[in-house]
């Protein structure tokens, strides 16, 4: 069934269906193929049902950045802050999108404060909330955008959602291993000074550490527990884990090795910072020649790379359905280049008409899915140059 809200004025109705391979589109007529990346010309509506006879189950990844339901969007809806229209155009499409989830897959959804609550319980009742796997806080601005209250909201949110959370594992960052060095050639390898107390602990964590050397006693920082049982302060000080020094007065070191360490890397973060929304609007610019950007408040590829690069794995099947300029293509574009892998990306792309006095239709686009097209060519062959 289609969207109530969708206002088709100036819409043209067919979609368009290609595979883009080489740098160019090439019209698909008859079923999608898989292990393509596609770009599909029309309302997502019909076109994820199309998707759905041949990809369901398929997508390991989608990324969608909405219409946020607020009044300053280009959009093809009737903007107007009915949350309810709003939400049930959502959940047409949200339905489709987890069936085309394969069973490790998640979706991630961008969205600001007007909206954020409302989707996250339409999104538990389609994915179920056991499947919630976090919202991210996107900090996507420096300057405050609202001068009238003095209040200035300053970050988005991604919605983060699993078809099945017991099947997704992150693979977080990596963590800041520059700090672990050797200056005394100590052969248990490269390390770096541990904190030896702790918060909290039992009573007779409190002992005192003698100095062999000096026969200096230490003890822990008032209020603090040492980290560690009695009988580990002669085993460490053999292994050289302890260093004491010679002189009195002087503190002893606790070293923790790199090769202590369970992992390299630490838990994806639910806070991304040091990426904004202006950049976006930058490197989309800058990929047209410097002339302009074509469409307003493009997602930067870095944070949609950041998403991407928790899950995806060589062949993997991305999906974004609200394609906009195309940046979920160019950061998969990307990503294949920088980690070596194949990505299937496909895009869905409305061909909404560009606003009139627009900088895209001063640049002579005559709809937004025509930018999209353009958009992943252009990346595409930087990509190739590199
Ligand atoms: C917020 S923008 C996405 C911006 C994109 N993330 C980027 O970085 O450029 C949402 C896009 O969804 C498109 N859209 C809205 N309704 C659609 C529909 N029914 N089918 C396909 N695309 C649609 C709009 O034309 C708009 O370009």
């Amino acid at each position: 069934m289609d969207s109530p809200i969708l206002d088709r004025t100036n819409i043209a109705d067919k979609n368009s269906y290609f595979i883009f391979n080489e740098g160019k589109y090439q019209a698909v007529n008859g079923e999608l193929p898989l292990r393509q990346n596609l770009f599909l010309e029309g309302d997502n509506l019909p076109i994820l049902n199309d998707l759905l006879a041949t990809h369901k189950e398929i997508f390991r990844i989608i990324y969608i950045d909405p219409p946020y339901n607020t009044r300053n969007y280009l959009l093809t809806y009737h903007d107007n802050r009915k949350s309810k229209l709003w939400l049930e155009m959502m959940k047409d499409r949200l339905k489709i999108a987890r069936d085309l989830l394969s069973e490790n897959g998640v979706i991630f959804t961008s969205i600001d404060s007007s909206e954020v609550w409302n989707l996250k319980l339409l999104f538990d009742e389609i994915f179920g909330s056991e499947n919630f796997l976090g919202e991210i806080i996107w900090h996507n601005r420096t300057t405050p955008n609202d001068a009238k209250s003095n209040f200035a909201c300053d970050h988005e949110y991604i919605l983060c959602y699993a078809k099945n959370s017991n099947q997704v594992v992150f693979k977080g960052n990596q963590k800041d291993l520059d700090k672990y060095k050797n200056p005394d050639n100590d052969p248990n390898g490269p390390w770096m000074i541990d904190n030896p107390s702790a918060a909290s602990g039992q009573e007779n964590y409190k002992f005192p550490i003698v100095n062999p050397f000096t026969k200096q006693e230490y003890f822990p920082p008032k209020g603090r527990y040492w980290a560690f049982a009695p009988a580990r302060v002669e085993q460490w000080a053999l292994s050289g884990k302890l260093v004491f020094p010679k002189m009195l007065g002087k503190k002893f070191i606790l070293k923790k090795y790199l090769s202590e360490l369970k992992s390299h890397h630490k838990a994806f973060s639910s806070v991304i910072s040091g990426i904004l929304t202006s950049h976006g609007t930058k490197e989309l610019k800058q990929l047209f020649d410097g002339e302009g950007a074509p469409l307003k408040f493009p997602k930067p590829t870095a944070l949609i790379k950041t998403l991407l690069e928790q899950l995806a794995e060589n062949e993997d099947h991305i999906l974004d359905f609200f394609a906009g300029s195309g940046t979920t293509a160019d950061a998969c574009i990307q990503l294949e280049k920088e980690k070596n892998i194949k990505l299937n990306w496909v895009m869905i792309q409305i061909p909404e008409p560009v606003r009139a006095g627009s900088q895209g239709e001063i640049m002579g686009f005559k709809t937004v899915s025509e930018i999209t097209k353009e958009r992943i060519k252009r990346a595409y062959e930087v990509s190739s140059l590199k």
